[in-house]
């Protein structure tokens, strides 16, 4: 069983072919970052566009890479949600008319549930059931896993997601687009304990999240040691630097509530935020002194791709629930909606 994974859902066109016997074959990205750099964020028309420009030559790269035919594959698997409608219709119409060509079935996936798998790409996968933190650009959950497909979400952001701090507050610092990337490059350089900001929800007994009010309070910030002068690029540092210990040690506090609530041992953590080190770092610590064990997909398969899809793609088939024949584009869609499945 080889499947052809799309993902199309914001601004990363991934492509990926997956294969139950000999694992990932082949992936291949294309970022649009640059194009909405200069607009500080992700244009949708732009997004939907440039995925269909690109998709049709990431396929046939990646089949030269796994040295395919498009006849070889077996299913086509792409994202249908959660994500921005135009960008996931882009994936959905290309995918349906190949997968409709080819004769084989087409997939519908769900973007969260492919990045909560996204460590079984490195063969390295707790035993269920386990926790999920899920940190992205649109989402934060804290999921209760207890299956394939069987998931119910603990916690979850009550208005901005964990990637889209870091973007605003990059932006607030002048920063450029992604914001998690540039933040932690600078955080790097600044200096600790020179500014503290609040940390969300800290020692809260819900298992939510909340950003909204950190941004304020880095505006605020800034606002009062812009009113002498401009920022200096220590400045800059030292703030983004806090506001990355913020969010991130918001997010080790809500995990590990988590898993003192529900005794679990394991932690998966993925998506996009999933890949900031100083939250692997500090995870990795927090987690060794209690016996936990963290899981992590490498950097590259936390950020959206198409690896996550093509496999998760392949385990839905195998397990018989490949779900419709004509999935539709799902822009809001609840992981604990999906169905359950086992794989063969
Ligand atoms: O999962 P993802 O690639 O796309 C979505 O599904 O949203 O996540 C993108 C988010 C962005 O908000 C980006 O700023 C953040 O992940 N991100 C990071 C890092 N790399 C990406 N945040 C913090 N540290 C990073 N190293
Ligand atoms: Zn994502």
């Amino acid at each position: 069983m080889r499947v052809l994974g799309i993902e199309t859902s914001c601004d990363e066109t991934g492509v990926a072919i997956y294969e139950a016997r000999r694992g990932l074959l082949a992936h291949r990205l294309y970022s649009q970052a640059a194009q909405h750099a200069e607009f500080g964020g992700v244009v949708p028309e732009l997004a939907s566009r440039d995925h269909l420009k690109r998709l049709a030559v990431l396929v046939n790269l990646a089949l030269e890479d796994a040295n395919l035919k498009k006849t070889d594959l077996s299913g086509i698997a792409c994202t249908a949600g959660p994500g921005l409608i135009g960008a996931l219709l882009a994936g959905l119409v290309f995918s349906g008319g190949l997968a409709r060509a080819l004769g084989v079935p087409l997939i519908g996936v769900h973007h969260m549930e492919a990045h909560l798998l996204a460590p079984l790409l490195e063969g390295d996968s707790p035993e269920f059931p386990y926790l999920a933190l899920l940190v992205s650009g649109g989402h934060s959950l804290l999921v209760d896993v207890r299956g394939y497909g069987d998931y119910a979400v603990l916690g979850e952001s009550l208005d901005d997601a964990a990637g889209e701090a870091f973007d605003k507050g990059a932006k607030l610092l002048g920063l450029g687009y992604p914001g998690g990337p540039e933040i932690a490059r600078l955080a790097e350089k600044g200096e600790p304990g020179r500014f503290s900001l609040p940390v969300p929800m800290r020692g809260r007994k819900e298992l939510n999240f909340s950003f909204s009010g950190l941004k304020t309070a880095l505006l605020y910030m800034v606002r009062d040691l812009t009113a002498e002068s401009a920022l200096t690029g220590d400045d800059r540092a030292s703030l983004a630097l806090a506001l990355e210990t913020a969010i991130v040690e918001s997010l080790v506090d809500r995990s590990t509530r988590a898993l003192d609530a529900t005794g679990y041992g394991s932690l998966v953590v993925a998506g996009g935020v999933g890949a900031n080190r100083r939250l692997r770092l500090q995870l990795k610590d927090v987690c060794g002194n209690t016996g936990v064990s963290v899981y992590y997909p490498r950097v590259e398969f936390c950020t959206d791709n198409g690896a996550m899809i093509a496999l998760t793609g392949c385990l839905r088939l195998a397990g018989g629930a490949p779900g419709p024949a004509a999935p539709d584009a799902r822009p809001r869609w609840n992981i604990n909606e999906v169905t359950p499945f086992s794989p063969a």
